[in-house]
């Protein structure tokens, strides 16, 4: 796309009463600007050029892995002086204008603001706001109701403050006049600062119409000042996910207990109890039921599964109709088949576990491949680390292992094996045997207990 993409993000926040810089707080997971760069590389400019100043070298470190043009803005002198930092990095036909700190900017809207810029030379995104306290007022002309200008709220005389219509800040201009547009912008303002806002009107002094594209989600175009508006704006966003998966047939509990923290599929059926948190992207499947106070993230559950309450999944694959926890911890790399019962305090990780298994009480199974139809006796732990390196267990179908075993890796157990309780076992077992490691049990006669002295 013959476009450049500017996003403004040198500010502190002082609002945000925090030494980080605003645009680096986390929204959701990950800090607004690295959200607002994802929105942008969906458009697939040719550059995008971060606009940076109060705490620029930890902010460029942070983003050392992704393309990105960085610019530095020394001293906040306003939204025009900060883009006019930007003039020579700028090369496509095209420059669109995005706000580190407004992080649901989405990409619809961002490609309607294209098409329209492409008609006119400039397009503009606009809100209606009931209160519109805080922002720029878009001025029209009462008779062609063309956009004439901007009237930043520090500078609007009464009758302009009562206009509902704001600028979000959202814009896209052909480059060539925006260039010439920069030069002439100056500080003549309440607040002695470059609006980026004065080049409507030079737009319309050159004859060029702005273009609007006027947002309906006010999530999409809120900026954030302060950490109330921070989780505010979180909250509101979540609410609205909720609220589609709702729509689709999904029973949330209750829409105000849910945090959805980043991408959640539902399929139909799908039952989710209060105080969950999903984070990443999650899938849940035909007819599955999430229990109160889950916490998953980057997996995918299969279909009809029942996860009771309190447990934390992440990186995982659930396969169909396993009841999983409460209490259980299912770690990255983890893949469990169909029928499996996990119960209460298990752990799991790096381990595949075969159809109509059971891991019922309190064990650790780590680095394992468990076979079909295994029982797992409570307390049992595969002992997958010998200090410097992991080491793999296997056990074959049809094993059942007694309760508090260790299984110590690398070790394999071999089919139809029975393991006595409380063995430790260090060597392959044979299939179909019982193979048992603890010293036979005795009894001492004259044996008497210590007695405080
Ligand atoms: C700006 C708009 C206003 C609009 C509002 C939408 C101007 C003059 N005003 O006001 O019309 O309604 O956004 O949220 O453009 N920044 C820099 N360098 C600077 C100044 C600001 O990088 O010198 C960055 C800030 O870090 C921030 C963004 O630009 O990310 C917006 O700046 P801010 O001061 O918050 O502008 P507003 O007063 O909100
Ligand atoms: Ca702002």
């Amino acid at each position: 796309m013959n476009l450049d993409i500017v996003i403004l993000a040198a500010g502190r926040g002082t609002r945000m009463r925090s030494t980080k810089p605003k645009v680096m707080h986390d929204f959701l997971g990950k800090p607004f600007l690295e959200k607002v760069i994802e929105t942008a590389q969906i458009l697939k400019p040719k550059k995008i050029i971060p606009i940076i100043g109060y705490q620029a070298e930890e902010i460029k470190n942070y983003f050392k892995s992704h393309d990105l043009h960085f610019v530095i803005q020394d001293q906040q002198l306003g939204t025009g002086h900060a883009v006019i930092q930007a003039i020579p990095k700028l090369d496509s036909e095209y420059t669109m204008i995005l706000y580190g700190d407004v992080p649901l900017v989405c990409c619809n809207i961002l490609q309607e603001l294209l098409t329209a810029t492409t008609k006119t030379g400039m397009g503009l995104v606009t809100y209606l706001k009931k209160i519109p306290q805080g922002f720029g007022r878009i001025v029209r002309d009462q008779k062609t109701k063309q956009i004439i200008k901007i009237v930043e709220e520090k500078d609007c005389d009464k009758s302009q403050l009562l206009i509902n219509e704001i600028n979000t800040g959202i814009m896209c201009i052909k480059t060539d006049f925006l260039n010439q547009w920069l030069l002439k912008l100056n500080n003549n303002n309440a607040q002695k600062e470059y609006y980026l806002t004065d080049i409507i009107e030079l737009a319309v002094n050159d004859h060029v119409k702005i273009t609007e594209v006027v947002s309906k989600n006010e999530n999409t175009i809120q900026g954030v000042n302060s950490i109330k508006e921070l989780i505010d704006l979180e909250r509101s966003y979540m609410k609205e996910k909720a609220q589609l998966l709702i729509d689709q047939g999904v029973k949330i509990m209750d829409p105000a207990r849910i945090d959805i923290r980043g991408s959640l599929l539902c399929e139909e059926g799908v039952v989710i109890d209060i105080g969950c948190i999903f984070e990443g992207d999650v899938i849940l499947k035909k007819g599955t039921h999430i229990g109160p106070y889950n916490i998953i993230k980057d997996s995918t559950i299969g279909e009809d599964n029942q996860l009771l309450a309190f447990n934390h999944i992440d990186q995982a694959i659930i396969g169909q109709g396993c009841s999983i926890g409460p209490y259980s911890r299912i770690r990255p790399a983890t893949h469990l088949s169909n029928n499996i019962n996990i119960g209460n305090f298990v752990e799991l990780k790096k381990s595949t576990v075969g159809k109509d298994t059971k891991i019922n009480h309190l064990s650790y199974i780590g680095d394992s491949k468990v076979g079909e139809r295994v029982n797992v006796g409570a307390g049992t732990i595969t002992c997958n680390y010998d200090g410097v390196n992991k080491h793999q267990t296997i056990i074959e179908d049809d094993v059942f292992i007694g309760s508090g075993t260790q299984l110590v890796a690398p070790v394999i157990i071999k089919k139809g094996a029975t393991i006595g309780a409380g063995s430790t076992i260090v060597e392959d077992t044979p299939e179909n045997m019982l193979t048992l490691s603890r010293a036979s049990q005795k009894s001492i006669s004259n044996w008497q207990r210590p007695k405080k002295k």
